[in-house]
């Protein structure tokens, strides 16, 4: 399998694979979901479920899927054909990989209409367009956005051409010089929204929402969304975190890099929520759910306080910024694939890949206006791309990942990849068992089997 090694490229050290990894991981997921979830589940008692399901699952499967890539290193798709090969297994382990990189398409393809929401906030809080804005006003202006798909449109395409623009420039002058870039600025934006919240009135109610157990709001469904979070908010299942550990030079401790991966992800969700609800409640407002959190609830909080604008405007950078270093990581698989499968260039594969994946996008931007009323299963279309790579393309990737490097791959293989010490038993354990039947529990939910 030598022969083909490196044909992409390599991380130039472990902190620029820490921060592509933990831009793919820190995303809309993180700033917007992870709140208002955490708010909703009985807080604190939702945060330790949480944090649980990161280490039980998404720790164990972030680590086989890194190793599967640095084993391969080639797409998702070869690499689980040359890995399938390699243990005399069967190639059917190929379509792991398909369902990976079809997955990162569809994902990317929504998540772009939403991160162009966000661009459209820069410029409307910016532009002092929601200063001292009116409950009804706010909620207009979104509802206004939703309405507009050419506006929409313009929004997509032109966050669709960001992502592009910087995968077309490859691994190291694109990926990485974009994360080395944004990552830092991600933090530093996020410690100063911070700084403001703690500043405000509302700080401690604010905390007290996110963090006191409330364990009798806490259901059994409750543990179920904590697990398909933890999921969603680490990228897995999807082939990226498999692509970027393809890019990983052999000396780097995979282990260790994940852990960090995974803790910055888990650092940034909490950070978020704290930044969020004090000025929430500072504002008397009630913390609504879903995307009103950040679209409506948000710009009436920021509208109302002193320096709004400048940490309004501040806020929605980082959701976009966030949203882009995820958005690379999405469709990084394809573009791998163009240019291995078909031999396109990665400009070539940028392009087209860009395109087909903005085309699907204007479904999404059709959902909220013109086919509202068009649905498939009872969910239009927004919904049902959400729903059937969430729930279902992503824990199903997820437990075949697992399973192939805890019951096909070679013991030898992984524990060399792994390093033999004391943490490697427990992987195996994890990974084996616990994370395909907590998975799996998942998905038969999704499904409606459970
Ligand atoms: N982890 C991202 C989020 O929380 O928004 C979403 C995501 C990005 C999922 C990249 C998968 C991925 F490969």
């Amino acid at each position: 399998m030598t022969d083909q090694r490196f044909i992409h490229s390599q991380w130039s050290s472990r902190l620029a694979f820490i921060l592509a990894a933990s831009g793919s991981a820190i995303g809309l997921g993180n700033i917007w979901k992870f709140p208002y979830l955490a708010g909703d589940n009985g807080g604190g008692a939702f945060v330790m479920i949480y944090l649980l399901c990161v280490a039980a699952i998404g720790i164990p499967i972030m680590i086989a899927e890194t190793l599967l890539g640095r084993c391969g290193r080639r797409s998702p798709i070869n690499t689980m054909r040359a890995l399938a090969d390699e243990a005399k297994a069967s190639r059917i382990w190929g379509y792991v990989g398909w369902l990976g990189v079809v997955s990162g398409f569809l994902i990317l393809s929504y998540y772009s209409v939403i991160a162009g929401w966000s661009m459209a906030y820069i410029f409307k809080i910016g532009g002092g367009f929601l200063s001292h804005a009116s409950s009804e006003v706010a909620q207009q202006v979104f509802l206004d956005l939703k309405a507009a798909p050419d506006v929409q449109v313009i929004w997509h395409t032109a966050f669709m051409a960001a992502t592009l623009f910087i995968v077309s420039r490859g691994v190291s002058d694109g990926i990485e010089r974009a994360t080395r870039i944004m990552m830092p600025g991600l933090f530093v934006m996020l410690i100063l929204l911070d700084g403001y919240a703690l500043s405000s009135e509302g700080f401690g109610q604010g905390v007290s929402f996110l963090f006191k157990p409330d364990f009798a709001r806490l259901s059994g469904e409750s543990v179920l969304t904590a697990m398909g979070q933890a999921f969603f908010s680490l990228g897995l299942g999807m082939g990226s975190i498999m692509m970027y550990g393809s890019y990983l030079p052999v000396q780097v401790s995979i282990s260790r890099a994940t852990l960090a991966v995974a803790s910055a992800d888990t650092l940034v969700a909490l950070l978020a929520g704290i930044a969020i609800f004090p000025v929430v409640f500072a504002n008397h407002l009630a913390p609504t759910l879903g995307p009103g959190l950040i679209f409506e609830t948000l710009p009436i909080a920021f509208g109302q306080m002193p320096a709004g604008r400048l940490f309004g405007t501040v806020f929605f950078i980082l959701v976009f910024f966030a949203a882009l270093t995820s958005a690379i990581a999405l469709i990084e698989p394809t573009i791998a694939f163009l240019s291995e499968n078909l031999g396109f260039n990665r400009t070539r594969a940028s392009v087209w890949s860009g395109i087909a994946c903005w085309f699907i996008g204007l479904g999404t931007v059709f959902s909220f206006n013109a086919w509202a009323e068009v649905s498939w299963f009872g969910k239009n279309f927004f919904e049902l791309v959400d729903f059937l790579t969430a729930d279902i393309m992503l824990p199903l990737g997820g437990i075949l990942m697992a399973l192939f490097a805890g019951w096909i791959m070679e013991r030898t293989l992984t524990e060399a990849e792994l390093g033999r010490n004391r943490a490697y038993p427990l992987w195996r354990i994890l990974v084996r068992y616990v994370a395909p039947v907590a998975v799996a529990v998942i998905f038969l939910r999704a499904i409606g089997v459970l």
